[in-house]
C-alpha cells in the first residue's frame, strides 16, 4: 500500500514506539576490550595515538580484568609489549612474557572472564613483521609462511598454558588455524577456541595502534599477507578455509569500511563473526570530537550499532567502557 495509506513515520513519532520497533541492540557483552600490556613500564602509560587508551603494567592486570568484569564486558583481548625483540620474536613465547603473566593475572582475579590472546610475532619482532623472514628469489626479505606456522603453534600453547579462554590468531599466513588447532589438541588444550582473524585486510586504519603495540614494520608492509581492500570473494574464501581447518569463531578487521564484508561473512558461515572496529577507526572519532566537529557520545553508539546491524556478533572496541557506560 503505497502513500497515503503507508506512512513510515508512524512508528517513529515517539521514543517508546522506536524503541519498540528497533531492530538493532546493544549490550555491554557485545564488547571485547583490546588491551596492551607492557613488561617495561610500571604505571599505565597514555598512548598519545588513541585519547582515552593506555599501556598497562601487568601490575594493574586484575584491576583491570574487575573493571571489565563490573562494566559486564563479553571479553578481553591481550596485547603484549616485551622487553626484548629479535629477528624470528622470541620473546613471544616467554612464559614470564607480558601476555602469560597478565592472562595469569586476570583469571585470578575474575576466573569467569573470558580472556581471548593475540597470537602473532609483530609486537616481538625487531623488524615488526608478522612473522619469521626469509630472502625472496629476488634477494629481498620476505615473511616465510610455514616457518612462521611453527611460532604461532608454539605461542598459542604458551597462552593456553597460561589460561586463555580463546587464542586469536592476526597474522594471515596460510594454515595457521589447523596448525594452531593442532597444537593446541596435542597440549591438551581441546577446550581452548580459536577466534581466527579470517578477513583481515592491509589497511591504513592499524596507524595508531602501531604506536601502543610498538609493531610498525621496519621496512616495506603488510600487503604479502594482509588482504587487498578491494577484494570481498577473497573474503569468503578466506573465512571459508579456516572454517574447515577448525575456527570456532570468524573475525572481520577492520570494521567500519567493510560493512559488506561483514554481511557476506555472515551469510556464509554459521559460526560467530565479530568485527575489529580498529584503533584508526577510534582515533578519528576522539579527533573529530577534540576539534569539536560531531558529537561524540552519538556517534560512538551509532558506528557500533552499524557494525551490529551489519552481521557481527560482538565487536572488539577501544569503545568498549564508554559505551558499555552509555548503555547502564
Ligand atoms: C597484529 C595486529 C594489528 C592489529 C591487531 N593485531 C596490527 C597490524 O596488523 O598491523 C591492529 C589493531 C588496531 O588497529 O586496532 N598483531
Amino acid at each position: 500500500m503505497p502513500f497515503p495509506t503507508s506512512r513510515p513515520r508512524r512508528l517513529r513519532a515517539t521514543a517508546a514506539l522506536r524503541r519498540l520497533v528497533r531492530e538493532t541492540l546493544l549490550a555491554p557483552g557485545d564488547f571485547i576490550w583490546p588491551l596492551f600490556f607492557s613488561a617495561t613500564i610500571d604505571a599505565p602509560q597514555p598512548v598519545s595515538t588513541m585519547p582515552g587508551v593506555f599501556q598497562w603494567p601487568v601490575s594493574s592486570a586484575a584491576k583491570v580484568a574487575r573493571d571489565a568484569a563490573s562494566h559486564g564486558l563479553g571479553a578481553v583481548l591481550l596485547f603484549g609489549l616485551p622487553k626484548t625483540k629479535d629477528a624470528r620474536g622470541s620473546s613471544a613465547l616467554d612464559p614470564v612474557g607480558p601476555v602469560p603473566r597478565a592472562v595469569r593475572e586476570m583469571k585470578n582475579a575474575v576466573p569467569d572472564l573470558v580472556v581471548i590472546t593475540d597470537v602473532c610475532v609483530d609486537e616481538y619482532t625487531d623488524h615488526g613483521h608478522c612473522g619469521i623472514l626469509r630472502e625472496s628469489a629476488a634477494g629481498e626479505p620476505s615473511v616465510d609462511n610455514d616457518a612462521t606456522l611453527e611460532v604461532l603453534a608454539e605461542m598459542a600453547l604458551v597462552h593456553a598454558r597460561a589460561g586463555a579462554d580463546v587464542i586469536a590468531p592476526s597474522d594471515m599466513m596460510d594454515g595457521r588455524v589447523g596448525r594452531i588447532r593442532k597444537a593446541l589438541d596435542g597440549g591438551g588444550f581441546q577446550e581452548a577456541c580459536i577466534l581466527s582473524y579470517a578477513v583481515k585486510y592491509a589497511s591504513s586504519f592499524y596507524g595508531p595502534f602501531r604506536e601502543a603495540a610498538d609493531c610498525a614494520p621496519q621496512f616495506g608492509d603488510r600487503s604479502t599477507y594482509q588482504m587487498d581492500p578491494a577484494n570481498a570473494r577473497e573474503a569468503l574464501r578466506e573465512a571459508r578455509l579456516d572454517e574447515d581447518e577448525g575456527a570456532d569463531m570468524l573475525m572481520v578487521k577492520p570494521a567500519l569500511s567493510y560493512l559488506d564484508v561483514i554481511r557476506a561473512v555472515r551469510e556464509q558461515t554459521t559460526l560467530p563473526v565479530f568485527a575489529y572496529n580498529v584503533s584508526g577507526e577510534y582515533s578519528m572519532l576522539k579527533a573529530a570530537a577534540a576539534a569539536g566537529m560531531i558529537d561524540y557520545p552519538r556517534a560512538m553508539m551509532e558506528v557500533l550499532t552499524s557494525i551490529r546491524r551489519a552481521g557481527a556478533d560482538a565487536i572488539l572496541t577501544y569503545h568498549a567502557i564508554e559505551a558499555a557506560e552509555a548503555l547502564e
